[in-house]
Formats: structure tokens, sequence, C-alpha cells
């Protein structure tokens, strides 16, 4: 939700900040703005209702000089989408500007009370009371910025990564973070400053998290300076980005989304490099090993994710409960942090984030922990707030993923849950040889039989333009390929805007049916071993009800074929692993049915990569 990004240094700031602006705009795009500070002194703030592409026409033939600013691109929480809510917003008296990602939840109490000394507002945003609160805080102590940053973050109630600079000073950027993450560049004479790091890393290699509570002083002539709220000075602790600046380009396809959907056969690779030997006859997971006992004696497993992530987490319930005798619980976060649920000190919770800052992960993650539970997190971004939240964890290692729509971290969770899953079995004694190597290889070969469903695409295309039309869609599934279909009928809602519900696939005849005719497509994933008799059963049930079956089926199969309207093939695998097949037909269904409806493949209205509001 919302993007950051500043700059100081000796270099024009401004092409640094568009640019870094493009690369954050996943994670909010309803409009974008930016504050330089000019060789003279003086503040000009630009900001529109839109994309960044809006703000870049809205500033042509516009003063953008200087060496250092600040910008934003948003997802609306306070304040519909609209110019003057765009960030960044600035005291009335135009010496203070300021970009925040977050909810300042007291912000009423503090705009009555700033009404009340004089103060007018522009915006409907919290983020205006918060500069306007900074500003009378700074007249009223006669501070430094960083003082009265200090001071108002000590009286603000909510979640917050802002970034601030003073008009009068052109060598600073003070920043800080509660909740919501930022990442400080470190170069030679200049900073960079961002939610992430994928603005940073074509400039610096060297980069600092910000932890929660905590307070940077970024001055182009002093060393970074980095303070909690208490004033207690932190250690610099430098990391080295490891990214790479290709997996933030499109790399020649039309969209992020179908980019990162035919990268699963390397991130899989890349998954599961180190971890499962060449001859796929063992699995080593640090972060396993290294609580080995906690794993062998816990109670419960408790998954706690949102969204696709959760979906992954159902998925880890099948693994565990199977392989490892162990009870799972699949709770969404949202609901879990809410609650006041039952956690022993044996059980263990795993967070399964992509971006690891969903703000109700992390949420239910401080709750958890609270309780005495251990937290494992399965995490793609490295250094992010969950990632450190946790106690030990493993990442999937499927690259920064771009598109809203989550693909290839989708296969990463569930790849990691099935080596957590085979590596727990095996230290447990509960599962032989045979049947540990079979799925150990079945893994390694993952990466080849992806291919082969992908080499479908064309196919489901075509099939995708008759469908393109449809008003809703059932996705059906048994076992865990049930949360697959659930996962293919949230891809389709996300980019499509088609309704789409994913069902266990025997609950049809319990309600669901009633919805079936010939404008009611349904997809059934038609490939787990065991239960293939039964799905064959739900497939006719449809058909003889006039609906029309796309089947996504294994290569060879002769009986689902005759009777679905259209079949879909992956090759076999063993049964644990069908999800990792199944999956791609499906976002390469939801991603061409978008194309075909001319949506917003990579930024879908109303969503954000990144959800780190409540
Ligand atoms: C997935 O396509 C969605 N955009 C969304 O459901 C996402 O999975 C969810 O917000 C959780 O995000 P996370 O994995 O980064 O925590």
């Amino acid at each position: 939700m919302c993007g950051i990004v500043g700059y100081v240094g000796n270099k024009d700031a401004y092409p640094i900040l568009i640019k870094g602006l493009h690369r954050l705009e996943y994670r909010g795009y309803d409009s974008a703005g930016v504050a330089l500070i000019n060789p003279v002194g003086k503040l000009n703030v630009y900001k529109t209702k839109g994309k960044v592409a809006e703000l870049e026409h809205f500033v042509t033939n516009k003063d953008v000089s200087g060496t250092i600013g600040i910008a934003h691109t948003r997802w609306a929480t306070h304040g519909e989408p609209s110019d003057v809510n765009a960030h960044p917003h600035y005291s009335e008296n135009g010496q203070i500007a300021l970009i925040h990602n977050g909810i300042i939840e007291n912000y009423g109490v503090l705009k009555t009370m700033l009404m009340g000394k004089g103060y007018t507002f522009r915006s409907d945003t919290d983020t205006e009371v918060l500069v306007q609160f900074i500003d009378y805080l700074r007249n009223e102590n006669q501070c430094t910025l960083f003082e009265a940053v200090q001071a108002a973050l000590n009286q603000v109630i909510g979640a917050y990564a802002i970034a601030v600079l003073d008009k009068d000073n052109n060598n600073e950027i003070i920043a800080a973070r509660k909740s919501s993450p930022l990442v400080i560049g470190i170069g030679d004479g200049e900073y960079f400053l961002a939610s992430d790091a994928t603005p940073i890393v074509e400039y610096v290699q060297n980069v600092v998290y910000l932890n929660d509570g905590e307070i940077a002083v970024i001055n182009r002539n002093k060393p970074l300076k980095i303070v909690n709220l208490d004033n207690i000075e932190s250690k610099i602790d430098i990391r080295k980005l490891e990214m790479n600046i290709s997996e933030l380009e499109k790399g020649g396809y039309p969209h992020f989304m179908l980019k990162e959907i035919f990268e699963q056969p390397r991130t899989i690779t890349d998954c599961i490099r180190g971890r499962i030997n060449l001859e796929g006859t063992e699995v080593i997971l640090s972060g396993i090993l290294d609580n080995k006992d906690r794993f062998l004696n816990a109670r419960r497993i408790i998954f706690v994710a949102c969204g696709t992530s959760w979906h992954a987490g159902l998925i880890g319930e099948y693994l565990f409960e199977d392989f490892c005798g162990i009870e799972v619980k699949v709770e969404y976060a949202s609901e879990f942090r809410y609650r006041n649920p039952v956690i022993h000190n044996d059980d263990i919770v795993i967070a399964i984030s992509q971006s690891g800052e969903t703000a109700d992960t992390l949420a239910a993650i401080e709750l958890a922990k609270s309780k005495g539970a251990f937290v494992y997190g399965i995490c793609n971004v490295v250094g992010s707030s969950i990632a450190r939240a946790t106690h030990s964890g493993t990442y999937i290692h499927v690259g920064p993923e771009i598109g809203v729509a989550s693909t290839k971290a989708f296969t990463g969770q569930v790849t990691v849950l099935v080596m957590m899953a085979m590596m727990i079995a095996r230290l447990k004694g509960r599962i032989d040889d045979a049947k540990y190597r079979e799925v150990l290889k079945g893994l390694l070969v993952m990466p080849e039989k992806i291919k082969e469903a992908l080499a479908q695409h064309e196919h489901i295309k075509d099939v995708s333009a008759i469908f393109t039309y449809a008003h809703n869609f059932l996705y059906l599934g048994r076992g865990c390929n049930y949360p697959t279909a659930m996962e293919g009928a949230l891809k389709l809602k996300e980019i499509s805007y088609i309704h789409a519900e994913g069902y266990p696939a025997a609950e049809m005849k319990h309600g669901p049916i009633a919805l079936i005719d010939n404008e009611m497509p349904t997809i059934v994933i038609a490939t787990n071993v065991s239960i293939y008799e039964k799905t064959i059963s739900n497939i006719q049930e449809i058909k003889s009800r006039g609906g029309k079956v796309i089947a996504v089926v294994t290569t060879g199969d002769s009986v689902v074929s005759k009777m679905a309207d259209h079949c879909i093939w992956v090759p076999e695998t063993t049964e644990c692993l069908t999800p990792l097949l199944s999956s791609i037909p499906l976002q390469l269904f939801a991603y061409y049915i978008a194309v075909n409806k001319g949506r917003d493949v990579d930024q879908p209205r109303n969503l954000a990569k990144s959800v780190t509001v409540e």
C-alpha cells in the first residue's frame, strides 16, 4: 500500500524519484506526487490523481531541479483518490512536506486540536494532519525537524512509514517507520529511501532496514543516524542486497504477471536449490534443522496468512496432517488477530507471506508471540518485516513478484511447504523411503513438468476466448486441489473482475449446484489420483444439468476428456505435487481472460500488491 521514495545526494533527484515510483507502482496507483527543494531553497510540490505517468505529464515544463526530494504513489485509505488528497502533503506555511504509508488512527482528535489553534486543511487525509502536527510542534517547542517528528510520533496512534522534508534544510530527509516498511540505501555521498529495495537496487548494494519505532536522520553530509522514539541511538546494521535489476523488468513480456507465470520453472529450481540433493534422496531446510525438537514435539501447526498465501496454507494442512501426523489449523490472519485464539506453548505458528509486509499477518505473528508460540515464517522478500519478526523461517526465493496477482509466489510457497512436510515426516519416522524419494524426485523434475504445462498456453488462450464474457465461474477441486481451485478463482476475480467461487467439488450438491446452467462455466481440477472417480461423478452432475465444464486433467486422461467441454492437460506427478501443476493453467486462464477484457492485468483496480494497512 503506497510507495515511498526519497533521495538526497549529488545527482538530480527527480529522475531517480520518478523511476523509483514506477518500480513501486505495484504498491498503489491511484495518485502520485513529488516534493523537491530546488537549488535556491524553494520547495516545489507536484501531485496528481492517477498513475505515475500522469504525474510525469503534469510536471512537464515545471521546475524539477534539486538534489533532494521525496515521492509517493498512493493507495487511498482516508479520502478519495484526487489531486488534493495525493501526497506529498505540506504544512499550511509551506515549510514542511511529508509522504506517508499507513493510517494515523487518532487523526480526528489531532485535527480538532490543530483547528482550535487556527490551522486549516486542504485535504481529507490523515497525512495532512500529521504534517501540520509536526509543524505545530516545531513552532511550539522551537526545535529541529527531527525533534518535532520524534515528538509527534510519540503522540500518534497508528501505522506509518514517513519521509519528511524541511524547505530550509536541503541536506536532510527525516524518515520513520512503525508497521510499514522502509529501507535506506547508502551510497557515496548520497542516500536512497524506499518502501522496498526495488527502486534502490540499481544504485547501491548496501542497505539498512528501519525497524519499528525508529527514526532516521538522512543527511548527505553526515553518516546515517538512527534513533528510536525514546531517543536511544540504534546500531547501523548494513545488509547487502541480493536482488538482480533484470528481475525488475518485464523482459519482453507484455505484463509482469505473464513473465512471472513463465518464470516458474526457474523459480522452482531456485526454491529447491541447495535444499534437495541432486539424487533426490534428502531435503534439508536449515530453519527446520535449527528447531528440530520444536517441530518433532509440536502439538499443532497453525498457519496464518491472507489471500493467496492463505490458500498455500490450506495445501500445507493436507501435507502436514497426511505426512507428519500433526494437527493443523489454517487461519485468516485478519480474523485470528482479533480473536482470543487458544495457543499452547508447544504450538508452532507458521506465517506465510510473499511480501513479508502484510499488516494482518504481522499482527497475527505478534499475537502468537505474546501467547508464547514459536513463529516460523515462509516469505519471499528477504529482510521483510515478517521475515524479521519471526523466530525462524524459510525463504521461497522466487525473486521479486511485481504483478499484483500472485503466481510464482504461490508455487514457491507450496514447494517450501512440501519440503518442510517431507523433512519433518522423515525426522518423525512417519514416511517410508520410497514415498519420501518419490516426492523429492517429483520436485526435482517439477521445473520440466511446469514447462510442459506452460507449453499449453496457446490452447488455454483459445479456451479463454470462448469464456471471456461469462459473468460467473465455479472452480472445483478435491483434496489438495480444493485450495488450488480457490486460488484459481481468486486469480480470475482480481484481474478480470469476473465473479468466481472456489469450492470443494463434493460440496456442490449442498447448494451451489443450483447455480448451474449453460451460462455458468465450471472449471474442474481432475488431476488427483486418489479421488479421481469421485471427481468424475461431480463432472457428471454438472453436465447433466447443462453446465459447461473446462477440466484440468493429467496427460493421457481418456475419461474426463470425453465428458468435459474443454480439457487442459498437465503432466502426471505424485498426488501431493499436483497443485504445482494444476495451478499453472488456472493462472494462464485468468491472465488471458483479463487481457481479452482489456483489464489492467498488473495493476487491477482497487488492489495493491502489499497490504500494509488492515
Ligand atoms: C494474491 O493474488 C493477492 N494479490 C493477495 O491475495 C495476496 O496474496 C495477499 O494480500 C497476501 O499477501 P502476502 O503474501 O504478501 O502476505
